[in-house]
């Protein structure tokens, strides 16, 4: 299966936020990963609708949209009808995870469900029928240029094998330190999609170079 790449803007330069993304898309990224933080549920503020519909004016890839806030619930319309494609929610946000999967997918967007490294598998077995996407993180939430952390790796392979289980058919993923050493230890693992901000756009030879690093490391 083809690994996907999700390019977080959080490590843009954001004075040349529309470059930067036309930069990363002719270098064959598949996705923009849009950070969104609230300094509550993480201690950053970052971004909100307002980017999502930036850069829903700059290019036309999936917009795979990564809410770190808490009551996400009640930001799900206006991160869609900012052109969001993807929104992914954390459990540890959630107390009516069900539902707040199926207004995602109701709004007309792929829902996803995010777990930190601290987080059991068994805390999503219940709603991977619901989500396109399992969103595994690979640092503890909150800032771009973390240390990858191998220990979650059994867990993407546990996700994996209760997807294979249920017959469902969500992706993978994979947010936080991904670099061309750790992306194929997650791949071997089970994730199909891996975002990557620091080694997209701070590679030191070019976002282009970055890019083709990350895509050759596995032949998926
Ligand atoms: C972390 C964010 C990540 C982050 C990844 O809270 O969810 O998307 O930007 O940054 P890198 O690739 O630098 O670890
Ligand atoms: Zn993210």
């Amino acid at each position: 299966m083809p690994v996907t790449l999700s390019a977080s803007i959080l490590s843009a330069d954001f004075a040349r936020l529309a470059e930067q993304i036309q930069e990363a898309e002719n270098g064959g990224v598949d996705w923009i990963h849009v950070d969104v933080m609230d300094g509550h549920f993480v201690p950053t503020i970052t971004m909100g609708p307002f980017i999502v519909k930036t850069c829903r004016r700059i290019t036309k890839l999936p917009l795979d949209v990564h809410l770190m806030v808490e009551k996400p619930e009640k930001h799900l319309g206006d991160f869609a009808n900012a052109g969001a494609t993807n929104i992914s929610v954390h459990v540890e946000t959630c107390p009516h995870l069900y539902h707040t999967l199926q207004v995602i997918r109701s709004l007309g967007c792929h829902p996803g469900v995010v777990i930190n490294p601290g987080t059991p598998a068994a805390s999503i077995s219940s709603v991977l029928h619901l989500v396109d996407l399992v969103l595994v993180m690979t640092v503890n939430p909150g800032a771009s240029g973390q240390e990858f952390l191998p220990d979650v790796m059994p867990k993407v392979k546990e996700v994996s094998t209760m997807l294979a289980a249920q017959r469902a058919s969500a992706l993978i993923e994979v947010d936080g330190g991904i670099t061309s050493s750790t992306l194929p230890l997650a791949y071997e693992a089970g994730a199909r999609v891996f975002v990557s901000a620091s080694a997209i756009f701070r590679d030191a030879n070019g976002i282009n170079h970055g890019i083709q690093s990350l895509r050759s490391s596995v032949k998926g």
